[in-house]
């Protein structure tokens, strides 16, 4: 297939174009910048320039695909206060992409996130596709992404085989900047290594080359209007998380009051305080995979989350 990807040159995005290109597949990787463009190309991918905001630009190259993958999200502009407008920017390129695919029964592949779906229960692939009160709890932002993956998962009834690609809050691996990443650098900072309260809330987990198989699986063989979880872990307590960066940094390991989390976390200790176990049992089930790669643990022991940051 000639697939058009978004976010190509990220951290899912880099381990997805080999994952394709390996299957046969031709990638088409948007590029905002020249160092992206030329990672992309390094990568083996065909190389479009331009943003997010170029609707006429996505138009287009869904378009002349056969496929479309779609993981860019503006990252800097949520985390620097202004989740919303990001969640924004990815609707309209979400609309752009599902008006260009309608009725070609083409791929349409979303990356959207677990966290939050369904606080202290395991998530299933048949949660956040109907209103329920964990959702009308979510922070505005957070919803308008989540409308936006029910939006796609509608697509089927439009022509399109849309799928959701709903991934954990860590994809963890080797040269990981996300959230276990930041934990690390908490523990550091701070000389200990923290967890919240009892330290009991849990969060899935995956490989992120075992997440990349499966956006491949979703371009190839999902039906229209599936829900996926790429989970290996379905729920690691953020306490074991905790202790074993204790372990590697040869840190205290210590509980941090719900009070004194923002300060001790940051940022961070919001998404900390979430417990968010999620099944992937039906997507198991309909793709026939198993996770291969390491579970969050057994890949924090093997040391590369520890090596020293660079000067
Ligand atoms: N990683 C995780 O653990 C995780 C967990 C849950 C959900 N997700 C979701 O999965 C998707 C991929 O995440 P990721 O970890 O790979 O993110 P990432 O490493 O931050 O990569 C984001 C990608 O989006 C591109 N991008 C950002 N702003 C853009 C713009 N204005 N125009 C065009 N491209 C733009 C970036 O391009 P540059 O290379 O030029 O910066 C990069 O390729 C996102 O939707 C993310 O929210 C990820």
């Amino acid at each position: 297939m000639r697939v058009f990807v978004t976010g190509a040159s990220g951290w899912i995005g880099s381990a997805v174009v080999p994952e394709l290109l390996g299957a046969g597949h031709q990638v088409i990787g948007l590029a905002r910048s020249d160092a992206s463009a030329e990672a992309l190309a390094a990568a083996g991918a065909q190389v479009q320039r331009g943003t997010l905001d170029d609707l006429d630009l996505l138009r287009d190259a869904a378009a002349a695909s056969d496929g479309v993958i779609h993981l860019a999200f503006k990252h800097e502009l949520a985390f620097s206060g202004d989740f919303q407008g990001a969640a924004d920017a990815d609707r309209r390129a979400v609309e752009t992409f599902g008006e260009a695919l309608a009725g070609s029964d083409r791929p349409f592949v979303l990356a959207s996130g677990l966290l939050g779906l369904a606080p202290g229960r395991v998530a299933t692939e048949r949660d956040g596709r109907d209103p329920d009160p964990a959702v009308a709890a979510m922070a505005a932002g957070p919803a308008t992404r989540l409308a936006t993956a029910q939006w796609v998962l509608a697509l089927a009834s439009r022509g399109v085989r849309s799928s959701v690609v709903r991934l954990p809050p860590t994809n963890h691996g080797d040269g990981d900047h996300g959230f276990v990443a930041a934990l690390v650098a908490v523990a550091r900072e701070k000389g200990v290594s923290g967890y919240i309260g009892d330290g009991s809330s849990r969060w899935p987990a995956v490989h992120r080359l075992d997440s990349a198989r499966l956006f491949r699986l979703a371009l190839e063989q999902a039906p229209a209007g599936s829900a996926l979880h790429p989970v290996a872990d379905e729920g690691v307590p953020i306490r074991d998380i905790a202790q074993v960066i204790g372990r590697h940094l040869d840190l205290p390991v210590l509980s941090i009051s719900p009070e004194d989390a923002g300060e001790h976390f940051g940022w961070l200790g919001a998404f900390l305080a979430i417990d968010s176990p999620a099944s992937s049992a039906l997507t198991r089930e309909l793709l026939g995979c198993q996770p291969t790669q390491p579970g969050l643990i057994d890949d924090l022991d093997q040391g590369h989350y520890f090596r020293d940051p660079p000067a």
